[in-house]
């Protein structure tokens, strides 16, 4: 066998950055993921934050005070009055969002939406739409595409390395605490558009559009929420390449039996990895990877080290492509409208439950 090459080792997989780091942020919604992840994350880039608006204005006062912010906005009005803010991060329920997106597109600042981008297809469509026509870049923050495992992935996919692809795995076997979240736990649909779209997202972004859905949700004997919280997605790709999906959140097990990971395989070669955010809770490890290909390095596993996880250095992968995309005057990557794709999935996945049946993605939408 010849000498590990340097790409074999070197994946690009970390974010990408706009060359003038410092467009000004507006934050509106100052809950969890914006103290675990945005701020965290913006720090790391060196992002330039101007301020923070919630409805809950002692929360925006105490995320401010902790991440040295230098506004805190009385309204989202006030916000939207600065000039000096470029791009509206917003980190809201997704029942909320619509409403807000109207009220920034309309005063031409370029918005970076928390997923889900809505609990309905057609509310989805309406901000795409609403977003087009402001003119503006709109971007979903789907941040598992920059994970470092799922892009590494995309990096060995790219370079053909798997040859012709043929099956997706991605398992998650853990103890959630849906409570965190009491907005959530109402919809039937909690796990399906708040967790499992990640998965479909990564899935979506290595393999394409799949055909059909057939998926399967439950609960745990005993659960106190209403919706299921084990799901199992089956995906029909075009040919004999199939994709599948396999959540559990109730593992009562230790920690140390827990896992999440990902397996990616083609007619010439395997990735097999784990997702390290959902380790070691709530503090994550580093993601791994190993890849084998027959046209590289015959059976040998090589295994580059990954920097960086899914919570928070991922979220510099979605704010940092809107950026780029708003520097060369392109559409980005994770724009909102791409993202009606991964709905469809998320949506086509859910009435498959309703309905026990494979769900054509034609059927959702269009
Ligand atoms: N990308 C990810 O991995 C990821 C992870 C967790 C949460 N999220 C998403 O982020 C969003 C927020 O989740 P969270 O966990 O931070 O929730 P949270 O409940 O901790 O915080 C939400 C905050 O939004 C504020 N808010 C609600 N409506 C508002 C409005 N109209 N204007 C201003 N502020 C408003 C609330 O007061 C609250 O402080 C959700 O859409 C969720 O799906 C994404």
């Amino acid at each position: 066998m010849e000498a590990y090459r340097t790409d074999w080792l070197d994946l690009s997989y970390q974010p990408m950055l706009p060359r003038n780091r410092d467009m000004g942020i507006g934050i509106v919604g100052a809950g969890e993921i914006v103290q675990a992840a945005h701020l965290p994350a913006y720090q790391i880039a060196g992002f330039r934050v101007v301020g923070i608006y919630d409805v809950k204005i002692e929360q925006a006062q105490s995320v401010a005070k902790q991440f040295s912010l230098p506004t805190v906005f009385p309204s989202l009005d006030a916000l939207l009055d600065r000039d000096d803010i470029d791009i509206v991060d917003i980190a809201i329920p997704s029942q909320y969002l619509l409403a807000v997106v109207e009220q920034v597109v309309s005063r031409r600042k370029h918005v970076l939406c928390q997923k889900p981008l809505a609990e309905a297809y057609d509310t989805a469509l309406r901000i795409v739409t609403v977003c087009r026509e402001a003119g503006v870049k709109a971007a979903i923050n789907q941040q598992m595409r920059w994970s470092p495992g799922i892009r590494a992935s995309h990096t060995v996919i790219d370079r053909g390395w798997l040859g012709d692809l043929t099956q997706a795995l991605i398992q998650v076997n853990v103890l959630t605490p849906w409570d965190n979240w009491p907005w959530m736990t109402s919809l039937p649909a909690m796990e399906l558009l708040y967790h499992s779209i990640h998965y479909m997202d990564a899935m979506r972004l290595l393999y394409g559009m799949p055909e059909y859905i057939y998926a399967d949700a439950a609960k745990f004997p005993g659960q106190k929420w209403e919706a299921p919280t084990r799901t199992l997605i089956h995906i029909k790709f075009p040919g004999e390449c199939r994709g599948m999906i396999h959540d559990n959140h109730n593992n009562f097990a230790p920690e140390d039996d827990w896992y999440a990971t990902f397996r990616f395989e083609g007619t010439r070669g395997v990735i097999k990895g784990t997702n390290g955010a959902l380790y070691n809770y709530p503090v994550g490890k580093e993601d791994t990877i190993a890849y084998l290909s027959k046209d590289i390095a015959g059976d040998t596993w090589i295994s580059p080290r990954l920097e960086g996880r899914w919570f928070p250095h991922a979220f510099m992968g979605t704010m940092g492509e809107l950026m780029r995309a708003i520097e060369e005057d392109r559409e980005p990557e994770n724009s909102v409208e791409d993202n009606l794709k991964t709905l469809q999935m998320v949506f086509a996945a859910k009435r498959s439950i309703e309905e026990n049946r494979p769900v054509w993605l034609k059927e959702i939408g269009g």
